[in-house]
Formats: C-alpha cells, structure tokens, sequence
C-alpha cells in the first residue's frame, strides 16, 4: 500500500515538473538567474512584522535623501463618502529626489546607489520595492531633483508578472515618464502637516495605490488606527531624529517615544513628576562608599532612573519617604 502511494507520489512529482518545465520554455524568452513572475509573487509575502515597519524603510529612504520633512497623507476616492479607510497612503518627502532613470532603478529589487554602504540605513536595494509590494499590488514612484521636473514610474505587479520574461516590456514598464502629482496631494496639507508640494525644491512621494494587503490586515486599515500604530511606532524607532527631522502622518506631528523616559522632548515627559521625585530620592538613598587604592573613601553616586511602564501618574503613589 505504502510502496503503491510512494510510486503515485513519485510519479506525479516527476510529471509536474515535465508540464512546469514545458510551460517555462513556451514563456520562449530565455531564463535569467530568478524566475520574475514567481519571484514577484514571492517577494509581496516577505515578512513585514507589521504595515508601520514596511513604511520604516520608506521613511529610513527618505531621511537618507535628507529629507528635513516625511509627511504620511491618506487619500480617499471620489465614491469613499465616509473615509473610514483610505484607498491611497502616500509617503512624501522634501529629501535630494532621484533623477529620471534612478526611479526607474530604484523600483527594482537591488536598485541601490548605495551598494554594501555600511554608514547609512540602505545598502541592498530592496528595501523600497519589497516594503511597498507587501501593502500595496500597484505603486507609483514620484521624484523631483533639485533643477529636475517630477517623473515618475508605476509598478504593477499583475503587469509585471504578464511581462517578465520579457526583458523589452519589462524595461518599457519600469521606463520614468514626466508626470504631475495627484491633485489631492497638491491641495493645502492639513494640521500639522506643511510640506507644499506645489513648491518643492526636490522631494519624493510614493503613492501607494492599491493597498490590496493593507485592507487584509484587521487592525491596520481604518485611517484612525493606521495613523494611531504609525504615530507610535514612529515615534519609537525616530526618537533622536524628532523633532528636528519632521514626521507628520495624516495631519498630526510625531512625537518621539521614549521607552526608558530619559528624553526630555519625549511623549509623557511632562507627566513624570512622580518618576523624578523618585529618581532624586533613589539617587540619594544609593550613596555607596567604596574603598580606593591607597586608602581614600569615595563616595561614588548612582543615579538609578525608576520607571513603570506603562507609566501611570496616580496621585495615590508616592516615593516612600525612608
Ligand atoms: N525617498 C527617497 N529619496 C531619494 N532617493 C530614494 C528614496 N527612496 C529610495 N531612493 C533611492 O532608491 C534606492 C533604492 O532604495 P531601497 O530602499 O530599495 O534600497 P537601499 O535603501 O539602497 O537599501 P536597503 O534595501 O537596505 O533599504 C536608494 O539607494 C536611493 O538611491
Ligand atoms: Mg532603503
């Protein structure tokens, strides 16, 4: 019984793979190293953790290109009455842009200017394409250089897919065309978000289009939990650079999150009172003396910092007084 089973499995193993290899020579333009259309499926399910780390690495792009501002705007379309959701997110910055042709390399899994730099956040090239193919089946790359005009390139990965043995309509669909920007996104930003781009020297904005991935994702997709997770997470991993680098996501700044409170700027620093009072106090009950070579005491401080987490400023605690 067994032996019969294996034979079956055995055999149809080796019949699959005769059809996969005859429907690959019949695709007829040859094979490079990947095969692209399986690869493009592939990469949309490399593991994000979540849709605010995906973003990260547009953010961590944007900062590299200097950007001073990132704005994350939500876009609704025209039969979207309640915008409960959004249909677009775009990831805009006033960093270096790219020229032309780079837009079209930085779409590509690889695409770097930056190859195996160790001083920066990039250094393989995939961080934008798989970071913008895990939320969304269709994006565009807009960028402006300083001097420049906008061009743009619009991955779409069924397109792709169609095209991918085929390295002539591949290069056509990836190919930068001059472009204008969305009118939504040329409309006067709301709250505290002031990046104009209408007068952008350089920047670059990537508009995700089709989050079919995003509006999977329970938890994720209501615009007020997204810009609720991104406010908080960013908040986290761009605590130093906040506020002098700006992060504005639909409308509201971030503000950096510190775990450890130690950051004076940071979120619910002004509500730590209690956690000071109790610093101080530590502070002077640690006094430890200490033996030092050649007989002089020293009395070294410790200056331990006590936190809760998640804080809470209840008027009912208070550093015991002994
Ligand atoms: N916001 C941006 N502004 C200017 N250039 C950008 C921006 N985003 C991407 N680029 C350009 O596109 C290239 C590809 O970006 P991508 O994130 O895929 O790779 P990387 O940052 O070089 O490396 P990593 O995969 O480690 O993130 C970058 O090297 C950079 O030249
Ligand atoms: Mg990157």
């Amino acid at each position: 019984m067994e032996a019969t089973a294996q034979t079956t499995m055995t055999i149809e193993t080796i019949d699959r793979q005769r059809r996969y290899v005859q429907e690959q020579k019949e695709k007829g333009n040859g094979l490079g190293v990947v095969f692209a259309d399986a690869f493009l499926r592939g990469m949309r399910d490399l593991g994000y953790k979540n849709p605010a780390w995906a973003l990260a690495e547009m953010m961590d792009n944007a900062f590299q290109a200097a950007a001073g501002s990132v704005a994350i705007r939500f876009g609704f379309e025209r039969g979207n009455k309640t915008e409960v959701k959004p249909d677009f997110v775009a990831i805009c910055d006033d960093g270096n842009g790219m020229i032309p042709e780079m837009i079209g390399y930085a779409v590509r899994w690889g695409g770097t200017d930056r190859e195996g730099d160790r001083k920066g956040f990039g250094r393989y090239g995939y961080g934008l394409p798989s970071s913008a193919v895990s939320l969304a089946k269709r994006y565009t790359v807009y960028s402006k250089p300083r001097d420049g005009e906008w061009h743009a390139v619009t991955v779409d990965i069924d397109e792709l897919a169609a095209a991918a043995s085929d390295l002539k309509k591949t290069e056509a669909l990836l190919s930068p065309r001059p472009a204008t920007l969305p009118e939504w996104l040329l409309q006067a930003p709301k709250g505290d978000d002031a990046l104009d781009l209408n007068s952008l020297k350089s920047g670059t904005v990537i508009l995700l289009e089709d989050l079919d991935r995003l509006r999977s994702m329970g938890g994720w997709i209501k615009a007020e939990s997204l810009r609720t997770k991104l406010l908080q997470h960013f908040g986290v991993i761009y605590r130093h650079w906040i506020p002098e680098r700006r992060i504005v996501v639909d409308g509201r700044g971030a503000q950096s999150v510190d775990p450890l409170f130690l950051m004076e700027h940071a979120r619910f620093s002004t509500r730590l009172q209690y956690v000071r009072n109790a610093w101080r106090h530590a502070s002077w009950r640690l006094r430890l003396p200490a033996e030092r070579p050649g007989g002089c005491e020293s009395v070294p401080r410790c200056c331990p910092r006590i936190f809760s987490m998640p804080i809470r400023c209840s008027t009912e605690w208070r550093p015991s007084p002994s």
